[in-house]
């Protein structure tokens, strides 16, 4: 059982001075300290003080002052022991009552803090010189080991062991050592620097161990397994540091390996974390979200696009954290950037970093040709998956616009390809299937008039291209191809040129009601109304955006005839 003294020491490491004084008292940040009214004395200017640093409060005033403990027996009228058990009530610490037993749970956690204690003595050892020499050459200094409570698992496969020759139960419980099939119980981690995993509040929960010398099938980071006190997907490493600079700068640094945060620690930025190589989950998100508004993404360069990064992001999206991204140059990681390029570029990669959706829509258009339909709709196709699991609406309805403005296609027509199933933007020669039997949009109208024989062949090719379909170009295509060997584009000929699931898009048209059946003629002119409609719409913000650049980079000549050029195409677009 550990003493008061013990409890005490490890409640106030684990306390936000500015946090617990800040429910009472109304703080405002002066300087490196903060303050507000004496809750202590009746005053009209504030004469008291907090500092978070030495966690502390002061009254110039009324001369009231002193630690967490003292604060919380003044405000609320407590002893000391009281005080204590309320503060560590707080901070998730249990306080064991006189003769009881510590539960199955504390004496897990309370080996657990052994077992990082033991590995951080043998790290300072001579037998740890090795992994000194090699942390050191990796640029990591004494301090920051000792704040991330770096340790060492000497090669051998015993030494925890008979350490706490006692606790194996204990030891196998929480994933230290494990037993193979001859029933020898052995150390897991083995030859390894060893970073203990801490939650929230700072207890050590589980631990990764590195390899110090690489071998050939053995991983380059062992952690421990899912323990009692360790849920999958839960943990972040680097929060219970990270709190106090994530209020303080309103963002969050999301990184993917525990050597990036320390490194990162290292250098001065302490609102950082990492994810540990997974996609972060939703649990993860949420803890997130208790400290910040806003998360930036520092990923390695290898994996940034990958999709396992893109699900952890949307658990980010569904909290309703803003996202932001930088990009490192290939081949390296934060610990790696800062090590060769300095702090202070990263930290300005921080202080420039884009929007994630605006970086990924970017990287979507550099995989595809856009110049072309084709393009865009592939580039719809890969967005899809993720818009439609973003179950967000601000961030869906921002990022429809984002891809609307990149694509230069109307916001309506993203919609109507949501709604669709994915199937449906696959490739040009599958077939759309809208889940809205019965109601054709304008495309879906355009095709019922053709295949109907309301509207002539010539005419719809001769007013219409390739380029002005959304989803139905593929059909477009088929029927152009059609009416060559065929001479027209009536059912029953178009059947024989398409497959199976175009086959059941042409027989939902066909049996789909119209809108306009009451008015066919009409209706085919206002069908191809809208239609040029979106041409119209296309060339003036294709025009509005060339415009912008011209005058971005004082091309002012050019500016001006292309501003011509847009009230004629606004001017057309009107007599319509
Ligand atoms: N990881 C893991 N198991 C592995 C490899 C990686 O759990 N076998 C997790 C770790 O959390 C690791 C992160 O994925 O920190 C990123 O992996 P990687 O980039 O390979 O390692 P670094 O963190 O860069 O470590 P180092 O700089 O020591 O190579
Ligand atoms: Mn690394």
């Amino acid at each position: 059982m550990q003493d008061r003294q013990a409890i005490k020491e490890s409640v106030r490491a684990r306390i936000d001075m500015v946090d617990l004084v800040g429910r009472y008292v109304g703080l405002r940040q002066q300087g490196s300290n903060f303050s507000g009214l004496c809750p202590f004395h009746e005053e009209k200017s504030p004469s008291f003080t907090v500092s978070q640093e030495k966690g502390v409060f002061h009254c110039f005033g009324c001369k009231a002052g002193g630690d967490a403990f003292e604060f919380i027996m003044r405000i609320e009228k407590l002893d000391f022991p009281q005080a204590l058990e309320f503060l560590a009530n707080q901070v998730g610490i249990d306080i064991p009552k006189p003769g009881q037993k510590d539960s199955p749970q504390q004496q897990l956690r309370q080996l657990n803090e052994q077992i990082a204690t033991y590995y951080e003595r043998v790290l300072a050892s001579p037998e740890g010189q090795e992994a000194v020499d090699y942390l050191k050459n990796r640029g990591l200094d004494g301090k920051t080991a000792k704040k991330f409570r770096i340790g060492f698992a000497k090669a051998g496969w015993q030494n925890l062991i008979s350490q706490f020759t006692t606790q194996q139960e204990h030891l196998k419980t929480l994933g230290m050592a494990v037993v193979n099939q001859q029933g020898r119980i052995y150390d897991r981690f083995r030859d390894r620097i060893m970073f203990p995993l801490c939650d929230a509040q700072g207890q050590v929960v589980g631990f990764a161990g590195r390899q110090l010398h690489p071998e050939e099938g053995s991983p380059k980071y062992v952690n421990t397994p899912v323990t009692p006190l360790l849920q999958k997907g839960t943990l972040l490493y680097g929060i219970d540091l990270a709190g106090p600079a994530a209020r303080e700068s309103g963002q969050l640094v999301l990184m993917e390996g525990y050597t990036d945060v320390i490194a990162a620690h290292q250098n001065g930025i302490h609102n950082v974390v990492a994810s540990m190589g997974t996609a972060l989950t939703k649990t993860q998100a949420r803890l997130c979200g208790r400290f910040t508004q806003r998360v930036i993404l520092a990923f390695d360069q290898d994996t940034a696009g990958q999709l396992a990064t893109l699900r952890g992001i949307q658990s980010l999206l569904e909290e309703g954290l803003e996202v932001g991204m930088i990009q490192l140059e290939p081949g390296h990681d934060p610990d790696t950037y800062i090590q060769e390029n300095g702090v202070e570029k990263f930290a300005a990669l921080l202080k420039n970093s884009r929007s994630f959706f605006e970086m990924y829509i970017d990287m979507l258009l550099k995989q595809h040709d856009v110049s072309g339909f084709n393009g865009k709709q592939q580039v719809l196709n890969d967005a899809l998956p993720f818009l439609k699991g973003l179950s967000n609406l601000h961030w869906r309805s921002h990022l429809v616009s984002e891809l609307s403005a990149a694509l230069d296609l109307p916001n309506e027509d993203i919609v109507q390809m949501l709604r669709a199933p994915q199937k449906a933007l696959a490739t040009s020669d599958q077939s759309p299937h809208n889940e809205n039997i019965g109601h054709l949009n304008q495309e879906e109208q355009l095709f019922y008039f053709l295949i109907h024989g309301h509207l002539s062949f010539e005419r719809a090719t001769s007013e219409l291209e390739m380029e002005d379909f959304a989803r139905y170009g593929g059909l477009w295509k088929l029927l152009k191809g059609c009416h060559q060997q065929k001479g027209s584009v009536q059912l029953e000929h178009l059947y024989e040129f398409v497959d199976d699931t175009w086959k059941t898009e042409l027989s939902r048209l066909s049996v789909s009601e119209n809108v306009h059946a009451d008015n066919i003629t009409r209706g085919v002119e206002e069908v191809l109304q809208h239609f040029k409609a979106n041409r119209f719409e296309k060339q003036i913000r294709r025009l509005e955006t060339s415009i912008r650049e011209a005058e971005s980079v004082g091309d002012g000549e050019q500016a001006k005839v292309l501003q011509q050029q847009l009230l004629d195409v606004q001017r057309s677009k009107k007599a319509q």
